[in-house]
Parts: structure tokens; C-alpha cells; sequence
């Protein structure tokens, strides 16, 4: 069996650059805080226990993430990242290995960290390094003649020649916990910054006779770092790209990958189409070729086999049945859920309703704390009027009911099956089965009647 790993993810930064309230680990990428993204890579690897270090934003941190299985290790004042692993070092299984992240490189891959922690577990010092192009800022990656990585140098204690280094510490890495905690006990803060320096552990391995062995991430957003809104807002299209490229090598059309957003799950069946601009929110399942048209905004929904949806939709927790068409500018809401071939058109507001196989409300109507049968056709301007003020009430609408246009459904209220209300109904009392209800003031024509015309005035 592996020894017992423990991942501690470094989150006590300030992030000035953000200039923001919220901690920087709480901004969010795809509609989940920075800190979430490393915390389900974290997860992915199966640890003994994680630990986040936390300092700047006190509290708001551990409550925001709500996480009662993390280990939260206080990190007050914030003297570096060597101080900051050594807060998490009582939450550490000493038999173990322990892996450093950081709380602001959201991007970073299960598989790439899975390599590291093979290696630790066998007793290697394994850290991830990248080569960069403009290299500064970081701290770099010194090796001896054969290739051999002996230390770690801060770019603000680096020398000319190292400056010229491209090869940098990502941050992470991952080592045996007995170690760690012994090299950890023997940092100091004699350097520019003063600052208890976690690289410094490097050297102090290799003056061991350890051997560092360096892994690479399959790509460099892997190991970008979050530290002003521009990065905050280059990692999440890097992050919307990367789900787009997967949803189309599963078989998804996107008619502009970079036109996307997923914030959370979309699961797609075979041959969807989803047109530009479109929102996904929460946990979103599409049957096999559903169509999304441009402009959709869709949280928290499952829709069927072959439904379309039209352009300028809202959808929020509904589910849809297959077949059905949508929009265009159509409002589910919760609670809405349409059989197979409902149909519901432009300007209609849908809520807490249940409507069946085949029923229409295609044109501006308000459909609340309903149900609906089959094969119903609502007319347009229909409003179930649900909330007397104080509470809300049902209404029932039978199999092949015909609703005119213009009617106003006073709940409580049933109309029976096969009944047909005529045009500018307000219905107060349950409509009987198969029958015509109307109130209407009786049309009246005034004989003899004529237009008043315009006054003019003397001049
Ligand atoms: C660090 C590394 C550098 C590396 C770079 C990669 C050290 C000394 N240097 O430098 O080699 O190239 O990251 O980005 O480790 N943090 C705490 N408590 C602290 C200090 C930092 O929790 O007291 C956290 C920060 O919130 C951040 C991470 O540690 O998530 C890195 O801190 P930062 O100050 O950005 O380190 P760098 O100077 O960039
Ligand atoms: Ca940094």
C-alpha cells in the first residue's frame, strides 16, 4: 500500500493585485472560487487528508468553501512559503508524503500531480519546473554539470547568470513528510526577502546526497498562477477552451469554441449543436441531438432527445422532455417540466409548472403553480393568476383544454377536460368538461354615433 499522502495547498497571500476585498483564492473561475479548482485536483488524487494554510480574508475563507473534511491551518503573520508549510505540518502523516500546491494556480491536472506523488512515495524529492520564455519574477532552477538540480535561487537573490536561467519553480512539489519536516526546522530568512524560503529545502536535500528529480506539466497553463484580474480572466478562457475542446472531441458541434461558457457540468449526448454566446450553469444534461441556439443561458437542466431551443432563452431548473421547442426568448423556471413535444413560445414565463405530451403556449403568457395536461393549447396573453397576495394557489388544466386568448385563470381553479374558454375569460369558478366558458360584457354596437371632430378657433 502507498504511505498516506497529504496535499497542503498554500492560500494565506494577500493577492494586492487583485485589489479586491475577496481573498484572491475566492474569486471565480467557471463560477467556482480559484481555490475549488485546486481543492477537486486535490480530491482527485485520493489523499489521506488535505490541508489549506489560510491568513489574509480570515474566516471568510474556511466558511465560503465549506469544506468540514479539510484541515485548515492558520497562517498568522505570513513569514513565506517555508513558515506557511510548516503551519500545515502537525496535520501531516509523518510515515507519508506531503504535496505543495498553491491556492491560486486553479488549472494545474490530477495526472501531471500523480506522477509527483509516485515518485515521492518512493522515497524522491520530485518537483514540477517549466521552461518560460520570460523567466522573471520566479524563482529559477539551478543545475550542476551533469544536469543534476542542486538548488533553487528567488529571483530577487539570483546573480546575473542565473537570471539567465529559463528553467522555473512552479511551487510544486512533492516530498517524503520526515524529511520535509526536518529540512523545514532548519530554514532561515537571510535572504532579500526575509522570508522563510520553502525552495531552500532543495538545497539542503541535494547536501544530503538526495537526488531531485524534475516533472514536467503537460502544458504551461498547468502551472500559471492567479495574481491580477488580466491572468484571473486569461486562465478562464484557457479553462472555457480546454472544455470546449473536450465536449467536441466528444462529439459536440460548437459553432464557435471560443464563444462558450461551462460553468460547472454539461454532459451532451450524441450530436448537439450549440450555438454561440450560450451559458451553462450548474449540472446541465442534453439528450442526443439537441439543438441550442445562440444566446441561451441554461442552469441546472436536463433536456431530451431532439428538443430545440431557440435563440434568447432562460432556463433554470427545469426539465424537458424530447422533441420539445423552446423559445425563441422563452423563461423556465424552477420547477417547470415539459412532456415529450410541448411546445413553448416567445415571451412566456413558466414556473413550478407541469405541462404534458404535445401541449402549446407559444405567445406571452405566465404559466405558475400549474398543471398541464395533453394536448392543451393556451392562447395568447393566458395568466394564472397564482398569488392572492398572501399565498399561492394550483391550477389544473385538463387533457385537450382549449384556453382563448387573453384569459386570466383565478387560482384555485380546474378547467375539465375538452373544455374550451373563450377569448378574454377571467375565470373565477372551475370550468365543466367539454363545454364553452366565457365572461365577456356583451359587444354592443351604438346606432347613430358619430366621432367628435377638432374645434378650430377663431383666428
Ligand atoms: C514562489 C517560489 C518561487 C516560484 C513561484 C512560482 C518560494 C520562496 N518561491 O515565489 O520559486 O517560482 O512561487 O509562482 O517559495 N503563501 C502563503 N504564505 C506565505 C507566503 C506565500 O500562503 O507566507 C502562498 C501564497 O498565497 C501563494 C504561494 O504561497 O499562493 C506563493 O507565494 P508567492 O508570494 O506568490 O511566492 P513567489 O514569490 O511568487
Ligand atoms: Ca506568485
Amino acid at each position: 500500500m502507498a504511505p498516506p499522502l497529504t496535499v497542503v495547498i498554500l492560500a494565506a497571500g494577500k493577492g494586492t493585485r487583485m485589489r479586491s476585498e475577496l481573498p484572491k483564492v475566492l474569486h471565480p473561475l467557471a463560477g467556482r472560487p480559484l481555490l475549488g479548482h485546486v481543492l477537486a485536483a486535490a480530491d482527485a488524487l485520493g489523499p489521506a487528508r488535505i490541508c489549506v494554510v489560510y491568513g489574509h480574508g480570515g474566516e471568510i475563507l474556511p466558511k465560503t468553501i465549506g469544506r468540514p473534511d479539510v484541515a485548515w491551518a492558520l497562517q498568522e503573520p505570513q513569514l513565506g512559503t517555508g513558515h506557511a508549510v510548516s503551519q500545515a505540518m502537525p496535520h501531516v502523516d509523518g510515515d507519508g508524503s506531503v504535496l505543495v500546491l498553491y491556492g491560486d494556480v486553479p488549472l494545474i491536472r490530477a495526472e501531471t500531480l500523480q506522477e509527483m506523488a509516485l515518485l515521492a512515495s518512493e522515497g524522491a524529492v520530485a518537483l514540477l519546473t517549466v521552461e518560460l520564455a520570460d523567466p522573471s519574477g520566479y524563482g529559477r532552477i539551478v543545475r550542476d554539470a551533469r544536469g543534476q538540480v542542486v538548488r533553487i535561487v528567488e529571483h530577487k537573490d539570483a546573480a546575473a547568470e542565473e537570471l539567465a536561467i529559463r528553467e522555473v519553480n512552479t511551487g510544486i512539489l512533492c516530498l517524503p513528510a520526515a524529511k520535509l519536516a526536518r529540512w523545514l526546522a532548519g530554514l532561515g530568512n537571510d535572504n532579500a526577502q526575509g522570508e522563510y524560503y520553502l525552495t531552500d529545502v532543495i538545497a539542503m536535500a541535494v547536501a544530503e546526497g538526495e537526488r531531485i528529480l524534475t516533472c514536467h506539466p503537460a502544458a504551461e497553463w498547468e502551472v500559471l498562477g492567479v495574481n491580477s484580474r488580466a491572468q484571473l480572466a486569461g486562465l478562464e478562457r484557457r479553462h472555457q477552451r480546454n472544455q470546449a475542446d473536450a465536449l467536441m472531441a466528444a462529439g459536440v458541434t460548437l459553432i464557435d469554441p471560443a464563444r462558450l461558457d461551462v460553468r460547472g457540468e454539461l454532459l451532451c449526448g450524441r450530436d448537439c449543436l450549440i450555438d454561440v454566446d450560450c451559458v451553462f450553469e450548474g449540472r446541465v444534461v442534453l439528450g442526443d441531438n439537441v439543438t441550442v441556439s445562440s444566446h441561451c443561458v441554461i442552469k441546472d437542466a436536463e433536456i431530451g432527445a431532439g428538443t430545440e431551443v431557440k435563440p434568447f432563452c432562460h432556463i433554470d431548473g427545469a426539465r424537458i422532455g424530447a422533441d420539445a421547442v423552446i423559445g425563441p426568448y422563452a423563461r423556465l423556471r424552477p420547477g417547470t417540466e415539459l412532456a415529450e413535444a410541448a411546445h413553448i413560445g416567445n415571451f412566456v414565463e413558466l414556473k413550478n409548472a407541469q405541462v404534458g405530451f404535445n401541449s402549446k403556449i407559444n405567445h406571452l403568457s405566465y404559466v405558475g403553480d400549474a398543471t398541464v395536461g395533453r394536448k392543451v393549447n393556451i392562447g395568447a396573453g393566458t395568466i394564472t393568476c397564482n398569488y392572492d397576495g398572501a399565498n399561492k394557489h394550483r391550477t389544473v388544466i385538463e387533457d385537450e383544454a382549449f384556453i382563448g386568448s387573453d384569459t386570466q385563470l383565478v387560482a384555485p381553479v380546474t378547467v375539465g377536460r375538452g373544455a374550451t374558454l373563450g377569448a378574454g375569460t377571467t375565470l373565477t369558478r372551475d370550468a365543466p368538461p367539454d363545454q364553452l366558458t366565457l365572461s365577456r360584457a356583451k359587444q354592443l354596437t351604438v346606432p347613430g354615433w358619430q366621432r367628435p371632430v377638432k374645434k378650430h378657433r377663431d383666428k
